[in-house]
């Protein structure tokens, strides 16, 4: 049996909704955990498969993990003396296992973590992870598919260059270098929030870091840390998935949790795409948000007008939100070009949505979309976490049925997807399919 998302389209979303903690910020939150013995919390906790993951690798590495999916709490009991391997059986389920690395480097002197291959949005390369622990002198190798590093006396603060602004690589280095001895300056560091979130939390760990937020990080090594409790910052990703949903369907969605301050270049563009964004006051939960957190409104126009969208590093474009883009041109007024510069291989989406009608050239790293009326329902398979929530943003856009397979990526990062837009009023099912029996 396969599982599939029924849409029955099209359907204008209109409500409110919830978003947690951002995927790419709690499980480096739960890796860090690995720098302090102790009982560490992590709240607001989205319930989504990869929290999930991480906590069975912690596990592996001998912590202890209490984890209230519903209440988006998880606390990790990390003992004196943690393991050292992260497994390719978990690290192929999940990219971000690759943050060990750093933690276990810096507390333990010593790492074995398998290297995860190329995904459905490109290669992906580690080097900046690799050069940077060996700036900080670690040696580090590969081995039998793992990386395997070891600094017997200890890292060392460096002076580190990244070529590019990476995030894992940034997260990586900045988890080594604060039990590191002396100071390691990151330059050209990334600045997503959610890095912002890492520093936040290994500061109240005890960390010296200055610069936080900027491409210039300065961390000055500590002896020791000591375990935390933390909130982990709001999913501007799916925050930015409802804004783009509302956008492109011509509904009204209030979404909590996330501030426009945390989306810069996204609140521009769909603006310029005819939508209306207003802050909502509120007082954010001390666990998980609520209702009551602050956020903000997006009401869409009755058709979009395209827009031209180029993803970069953070505060520019995200490219996670590039599917949502696609979607919303597909269906606007006019031609809209969206240049992918993070990614090579984040085309896959656009073959499966042109199979409910929608108008895509791709040249290059450049898609030019040709807003159609309406697209029509039609099966469709997600290759990655975006692409799927992309497909079902298709399928809310679309006259009739579409049934989007490979729903086990969404699930990775989208908690209760299903129950959220049925909650803002979209007529959507898990069905179970049967596979074909004839192989
Ligand atoms: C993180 C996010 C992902 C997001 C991406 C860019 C997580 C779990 N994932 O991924 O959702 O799309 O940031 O915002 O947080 N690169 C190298 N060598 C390196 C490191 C990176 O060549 O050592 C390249 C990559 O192949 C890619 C680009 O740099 O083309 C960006 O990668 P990076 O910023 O590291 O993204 P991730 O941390 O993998």
């Amino acid at each position: 049996m396969m599982e599939v998302f029924a849409i029955d389209g099209p359907t204008a979303l209109s409500g409110e909704v919830v978003v947690r903690g951002a995927k790419n910020s709690v499980l480096k939150l739960m890796a860090a955990t690995l720098l302090a013995p102790g009982r560490s919390t992590i709240a607001n906790v989205p319930a989504i498969a990869d929290v999930r993951i991480m906590c069975e690798l912690l596990r592996r590495l001998g912590c202890e993990i209490d984890y209230d999916a519903e209440a988006g709490v998880v606390s990790i009991d990390v003992p004196e003396r943690p393991g050292i391997t992260a497994d390719y059986q978990l690290v192929r389920l999940m990219r971000a296992s690759i943050s060990v690395l750093g933690p276990l480097v810096g507390r333990m002197h010593a790492a074995e973590v398998a290297v995860p291959g190329g995904d459905a949005i490109g290669s992906r390369g580690l080097d900046m992870h690799q050069k940077g622990l060996e700036q900080l002198g670690a040696r580090v190798t590969l081995e039998h598919g793992y990386f395997v590093a070891s600094a017997p006396g200890g890292l060392r603060g460096a002076e580190i260059g990244l070529a590019f602004p990476s995030v894992g690589a940034t997260e990586n280095l900045v988890m080594a270098a604060v039990l590191a001895e002396g100071e390691t300056v990151v330059e050209n560091a990334a600045r997503e929030p959610e890095i912002v979130d890492i520093c936040e939390m290994l500061v109240a760990m005890g960390a010296r870091i200055d610069g936080i937020g900027t491409s210039r990080l300065v961390v000055r090594g500590v002896e020791a840390l000591a375990p935390v409790s933390h909130r982990c910052v709001g999913d501007r990703i799916v925050a930015g998935t409802w804004a783009f949903a509302a956008a492109a369907t011509g509904g009204d969605v209030t979404v909590r949790g996330v501030g426009r301050e945390l989306l810069p270049n996204v609140v521009d563009k769909l603006e310029e795409a005819g939508a209306v964004l207003t802050e909502v006051p509120g007082t954010p939960n001390r666990d998980s948000a609520t209702t009551e957190d602050p956020g903000f409104r997006v009401q869409g126009p009755e058709r979009p007008r395209s827009i031209h969208v180029a993803t970069l590093p953070f505060p520019g474009f995200p490219t996670d939100l590039q599917p949502f883009v696609i979607a919303l041109n597909a269906v606007a007024e006019g031609v809209g070009l969206l240049t992918e510069n993070l990614f090579e291989a984040r085309w896959r989406f656009v073959n499966e949505l042109s199979r409910l009608g929608a108008r895509v050239s791709i040249d290059g790293n450049h898609a030019l979309v040709t807003g159609v009326e309406s697209l029509s329902g039609a099966e469709v398979e997600a290759s990655d976490i975006r692409a799927g929530a992309g497909l079902v943003l298709g399928g809310l856009l679309a006259e009739g049925r579409t049934e989007v397979s490979g729903v086990d990526h969404i699930d990775r990062g989208y908690e209760d997807f299903v129950g959220k837009l049925t909650g803002l009023g979209a007529v959507i099912r898990r069905l179970e399919k049967d596979e074909p029996d004839f192989l």
